[in-house]
């Protein structure tokens, strides 16, 4: 007994001085120039969360509920087209929570594919980056098993997508199904604005093996399309210059590049000799005009430089970062938004001035006057399989960012502006456009005519429509969505 009692009290003794020693471990150590917060583990899924309670407060405009109808009671493939802004985003959203379908939601680029709440095609599909040589593909197990249980492929931002993947989707959608009818019988919902930014070519030969092998690069010259139909509708509301007509028709004028001189000559009345440094963005087609903009700005700031780095969990590729590593702030620094907030204070691509900074708080002033405390943000790549025992398409969190959901935004490029709405625009088109619809995408972010400010006139070299995108327009049909 004596002895049972001497050890319990051994073990009682090491036990807490274990204890004690490890409330004296270490913190991480702060660099003493910036404020780093220690690893906290990441929210799981909260950024599914944020956007479903977002999209649940949205009400869907009579065209947009009707499109969702006709998709959800149909089995036909979709390719749901419009102007920037008219929401096919909102509605692609709205599907991936509303539907009783078993879908699975995709984007190109990693940046569309999170904004979504999707999962790259590449890694949806298993399929390695670059060109795709269909006659090797062979679909995986853990694919086929997805594959074969899904009802649709939702796929946002279609402009961006080439033929080469369209056709596998098609070719492992068969193999996966064992079934030889276009993509093995299940159906594509496909959203997107040609006149806006086209897939990555990257270099001549692929141009040209794609011109004589297909026709083009854009995923509609796939073979699969050429006896397969597509129902084709147009959302025409546009939710962004709800309020300037005059805008709306430049706007669309450069969409299609058919801008009669006296609308340019109205476009470049908003060349001014004085415009505006403060609450204004600057879009540029070129990363060091960006770079150099947003860097000055911040070092003419004189208060004290704040640092706040992302905890990311799992892997995640630099390329998809929806945010900074490293978000460097100032107080009095511009900065955008970048999530919708699930509360509707403030929207993806409100601009604010940082008020006040702390280790743990960022507070934004919003519209000049309210002072909002910003909270993390959390952005989580996805993949989904299918799980036997429910029966049902499952997603599985590959990884989760978090960060204070705000960059700086005097600033940036406008391939990372596509999707963003602002109040206030400068556009620099310093060196000349030079993709297919840059100028496009540019000049509809703005929410107004008189919000614009453009630090040279737009020429006619800057707009730009791919050929092959207007004779595909003009050739297909859009069907009328028949609203009351
Ligand atoms: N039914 C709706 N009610 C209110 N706002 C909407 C609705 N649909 C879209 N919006 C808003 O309009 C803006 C553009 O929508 P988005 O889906 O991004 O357009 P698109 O993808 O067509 O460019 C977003 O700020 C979005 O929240
Ligand atoms: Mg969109």
């Amino acid at each position: 007994m004596g002895w049972l009692i001497f050890i319990a009290f051994i073990i009682y003794v090491v036990y807490s001085s274990s204890k004690k020693k490890s409330a004296f471990v270490k913190k991480p150590a702060y660099n003493s120039y910036t404020n780093r917060r220690p690893y906290s583990p990441p929210i799981v899924n909260k950024k599914l969360n944020e956007d479903q309670i977002y999209i649940e407060k949205i009400k869907l405009s009579d065209e947009q509920q009707k499109l969702f109808d006709k998709i959800e009671n149909s089995n036909d493939h979709f390719f749901i087209t419009g102007k920037a802004g008219t929401g096919k985003s909102v509605l692609l959203q709205y599907l991936k929570y509303k539907s009783h379908k078993k879908l699975v939601i995709g984007a190109f680029t990693g940046v569309a594919a999170l904004n979504v709440g999707g999962q790259t095609l590449n890694s949806l599909f298993q399929i390695p980056t670059g060109f795709i040589d269909i006659s090797k593909l062979r679909v995986s197990h853990r694919v086929a098993t997805l594959l074969r249980h899904i009802d649709s492929v939702v796929i946002d931002e279609i402009s961006m997508v080439r033929v080469d993947m369209m056709e596998a989707i098609n070719v492992l959608l068969q193999q996966a199904r064992g079934n030889k009818i276009p993509f093995g019988g299940v159906q594509m919902v496909m959203f997107g604005d040609l006149y806006q930014l086209p897939p990555v070519v990257s270099d001549e030969g692929l141009h040209e093996y794609f011109a004589h092998n297909y026709g083009g690069p854009y995923f509609f010259n796939a073979d699969v399309w050429k006896n397969t139909k597509i129902n084709i509708f147009e959302l025409t509301h546009i939710f962004r210059q709800e309020n300037d007509q005059v805008f709306r028709d430049v706007l669309n004028a450069v969409r299609k590049n058919q801008i009669e001189e006296i609308t340019l000559n109205t476009l470049n009345e908003r060349h001014v000799a004085n415009i505006p440094i403060e609450g204004v963005v600057t879009l540029a087609t070129r990363n060091d005009v960006v770079n150099e903009i947003n860097s000055t700005r911040l070092r003419q700031i004189n208060s004290p430089e704040f640092e706040y780095r992302a905890d990311i969990s799992g892997t995640l590729e630099r390329s998809y970062f929806p945010a900074e590593e490293f978000l460097r702030l100032k107080k009095g620094a511009q900065v955008m938004l970048l999530k919708n907030d699930p509360e509707r204070r403030w929207v993806n691509g409100t601009v604010g001035v940082v008020e006040s900074l702390s280790q743990t708080e960022i507070k934004v002033r919003i519209n000049g006057e309210i002072i909002y405390s910003v909270p993390q943000a959390s952005w989580t790549k996805i993949r989904y399989y299918y799980d036997q025992e429910t029966r049902k398409i499952k997603e599985e969190v590959l990884s989760t960012f978090t960060q204070f959901p705000l960059r700086l935004a005097w600033a940036f490029t406008i391939h990372k502006s596509q999707g963003k709405t602002y109040n206030s625009v400068i556009v620099n088109m310093e060196g000349g456009a030079f993709a297919h619809g840059q100028t496009y995408v540019a000049l509809s972010r703005c929410t107004s005519l008189n919000g614009l400010y453009l630090t040279q006139p737009i020429t006619r070299e800057d707009i730009q429509v791919d050929p092959l995108v207007t004779s595909f327009m003009e050739q297909i049909v859009i069907e009328e969505i028949e609203v009351k």
